[in-house]
């Protein structure tokens, strides 16, 4: 029977798969987006009705499954490297003499120039399907270089990545259906403004930088919000796929030229301001290009990379240590500014931690009004020496907050004379501000902080935390008895600092508070919530409901929202996901939690040091009296491995890495990144590369794929 679906299924797929690629890779669409989502709504349904016809290679298979444990670490088949820089003329011209100098005299050299992507490098790896076309099969970032981070299940998500390379395609590039490449992932500045917009309305701190705000997402346990943030690939790099054997990890094409053009045919987004250059002096023209269309590409460049064109010519050159001798970046200038220092304020954060704020005279930086910048702590304003009325030197990198980088100190500018004077009290509740020893940051640590309950309630509030909907600032503060701030942008610690710093004197109280715990939140009555400055029947009702359905966000957001120092989302996801319960975590010993994978010594120490104050059990206690879940889906683990450490490395013949990980796990048993004594068993594949010889050096057993499948079946 299926026969008609599947033919019906296969030309949807194509379909869908050349529009994809005329919109997300060509920036050329050729049908509206609403035929476009009528066509996947056919082929979705189409696949609901025969779910045996559903291939990982079709459009509507870019989100799914999501890592649960984590991102598995894998080895690179070749180091991912970094550039070396030449911030002028004089020093792009070295690096000429130097690679003519490493060359026979008189041999020509060409260049190949591209923009350098201010984002993050991946390496996608694409292997051969039984219909001959390639398919992508994992998506790592560079990690240290050497390993990276198996983050394939996000990668699916941009749509300018194809999940496939059919055979034609394969063919005019000349491509084998094994092979590798290399190329930045970006979040454009629209999606990053987006995204930080939300952020903010959602009381968040907002992303630094797309670059940040790329790194972020693409680590993102949740392949749907991955999706939702609108990545996009440039591929610039072209190497032989690990069933090429011997030559794996090589350059594929004899030119860069030649690889850019041949992922270009392949249907990969290649950027389109790239150029070949003759000479120097046309790499310089392209500079000046480049410079000049910064504002206008619509995503941060930092620069432009020169590439030799020649892969004969590459490999003569070689590398030094960490970047290849055939390649350079030439920095742009940074955007800066001059203006002056009025005031410095400062900011208490959630965490207690106080931030000063550099109050400036608005500048024009870059096409931005600029009149706030951090200053990081005291030691940076040690460090630069500032004081109040000096004329100082902004930056404003792919930055959403500038920063100063010197005093300016020349005849023109009349030094400052005040001292800028770090307080010794919490400007917000009069407690002496304390320092860790070792530490840089000076804390406030009055828990009833009336600045940290803020924030913490602004924290617990927002949407990626208990989403509670209509516990926005002027709400939260009216709630603490606070008045409302004129400036009242929800972000958190250093960044929001900038945004908040014009707050004046949260201290002093208007009201009596209604709030003064996270667990106050549950207890809250209408009645009380009536009394309050523009709260109507209706609203106050909201709140309540949307309080009410808070109680169910699962543990991984209550611990979030408890705000313990370096639990983040991730960590929270993964420690929810490991112990299942609130009560297990707090009998949880330091050893116990680094049992959670990305859970290191420092985090532990932090949990069970957290979990050791009075207070805070007790405010576990209350919330979970309230009636707040604090349960997650537990992965029950068997105990046939229980308490082993595995290491896994190269390429199993049948699983994924993700798979073997998945199995071992659910076994009982723990899989590391790295050998050493500790390790119990490596479960080596093909081309496994340094681990199989320190596992080897040190005695460490060594399993192949049967192996390890004996060893939890047997
Ligand atoms: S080639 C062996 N080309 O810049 C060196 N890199 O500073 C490989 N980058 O880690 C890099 N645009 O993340 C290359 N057109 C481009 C690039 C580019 C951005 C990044 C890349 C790399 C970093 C080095």
């Amino acid at each position: 029977m299926p026969k008609g679906a599947q033919q019906q299924i296969e030309t949807l797929r194509d379909e869908l798969r050349h529009h994809e690629h005329l919109y997300y890779v060509l920036d050329a669409p050729a049908i509206s987006d609403a035929e476009y989502d009528s066509m996947m709504s056919r082929l979705k349904a189409l696949e609901a009705e025969h779910p045996e016809l559903v291939t990982q290679d079709s459009p509507t298979q870019r989100v799914g499954g999501k890592p649960r444990e984590g991102f598995a670490k894998t080895a690179h088949s070749r180091p991912m490297l970094s550039l070396d820089n030449a911030y002028n003329e004089a020093e792009l011209r070295a690096w000429e003499r130097r690679v003519r100098d490493a060359l026979p005299a008189g041999e020509r050299v060409q260049y190949v120039c591209e923009l350098k992507l201010d984002g993050l490098s991946l390496a996608l790896h694409y292997e051969p399907a039984e219909d001959g076309s390639a398919q992508l099969v994992r998506g790592l970032t560079r990690g240290d270089g050497t390993t990276g981070e198996d983050v394939t299940s996000n990668v699916r998500t941009i749509r300018s990545v194809p999940l496939r390379v059919a055979p034609g395609k394969l063919e005019s590039a000349k491509l084998p259906a094994s092979f590798e490449l290399r190329g930045e992932v970006v979040l454009p500045q629209a999606a990053f403004l987006k995204m930080n917009e939300d952020r903010v309305a959602q009381g968040l701190a907002p992303a630094a930088n797309p670059r940040n705000a790329a790194a972020g997402t693409i680590r993102t346990l949740e392949p749907n919000i991955v999706a939702q943030r609108r990545l996009d690939f440039y591929a610039y790099f072209l190497l032989h796929g690990a069933q090429d054997g011997a030559q794996r990890g090589e350059f594929l094409m004899p030119t860069q030229s030649e690889a850019l053009e041949a992922l270009r045919t392949a249907g990969f987004r290649v950027n389109a301001n790239t150029t070949h250059a003759n000479s120097i002096d046309e790499v310089l023209n392209f500079v000046e290009k480049a410079e000049g269309l910064r504002d206008a590409l619509g995503y941060e460049i930092d620069g432009v990379v020169v590439k030799v064109d020649s892969g004969a010519q590459q490999r003569r050159l070689g590398f030094t240590g960490k970047a290849p001798r055939w390649a350079i970046a030439f920095k742009f200038a940074a955007r800066a500014g001059l203006t002056k220092l009025e005031d410095v304020l400062f900011q208490v954060g959630r965490t207690g931690k106080v931030t000063p704020v550099a109050a400036l005279s608005p500048v024009l930086i870059g096409g931005t009004t600029v009149s706030r910048a951090t200053l990081h702590n005291a030691d940076e304003i040690a460090r630069l020496g500032v004081r109040m009325g000096d004329f100082v030197q902004v930056e404003r990198g792919g930055d959403v907050i500038p920063k100063i980088t010197h005093v300016i100190e020349d005849k023109q500018h009349r030094r400052g004379t005040r001292e800028i004077e770090f307080p010794t009290k919490c400007p917000a509740c009069g407690t002496a501000l304390v320092k860790v020893e070792g530490e840089v940051d000076w804390r406030c640590i009055n828990a009833n902080c009336p600045a940290r309950l803020r924030e913490e309630l602004r924290h617990f509030g927002s949407r990626s935390v208990m989403n509670i909907e209509g516990l926005g600032d002027a709400m939260v503060a009216q709630l603490l008895g606070q008045k409302l701030d004129e400036q009242t942008d929800a972000l958190t610690e250093e960044e929001a600092a900038v945004e908040q710093a014009e707050s004046e004197d949260p201290a002093s109280p208007a009201k009596q508070a209604l709030v003064r715990t996270l667990a106050d939140l549950y207890r809250l009555k209408k009645s009380e919530l009536l009394q309050l400055e523009r709260v109507g029947e209706k609203s106050a009702q909201a709140l309540l409901e949307e309080i009410e359905r808070s109680k169910q966000a699962g543990l991984a957001r209550v611990l979030l929202g408890l705000g313990i120092r370096f639990v983040g989302e991730r960590t929270a996801q993964l420690l929810a996901g490991h112990f299942g319960s609130m009560d297990a975590i707090l009998e949880a010993g330091a050893e116990e939690l680094e049992q959670v994978n990305e859970v290191g010594p420092k985090v532990a120490q932090a949990i069970v040091e957290f979990f050791a104050e009075d207070k805070n059990r007790e405010l576990v206690r209350q919330l979970q009296e309230a009636g707040v879940a604090m349960t997650a889906e537990k992965r029950i683990a068997g105990t046939k491995l229980a308490g082993q450490t595995f290491v896994l490395t190269g390429t199993l013949p049948t699983m994924t890495r993700e798979a073997a990980k998945e199995m071992i796990e659910a076994a009982g048993g723990r899989v590391s990144g790295s050998v050493s004594k500790k390790t119990n068993y490596l479960v080596a594949g093909e081309d496994a590369g340094s681990k199989l010889d320190k596992a080897r050096e040190l005695g460490v057993p060594v399993l192949d794929e049967d192996g390890l499948q004996q060893l939890v079946k047997g």
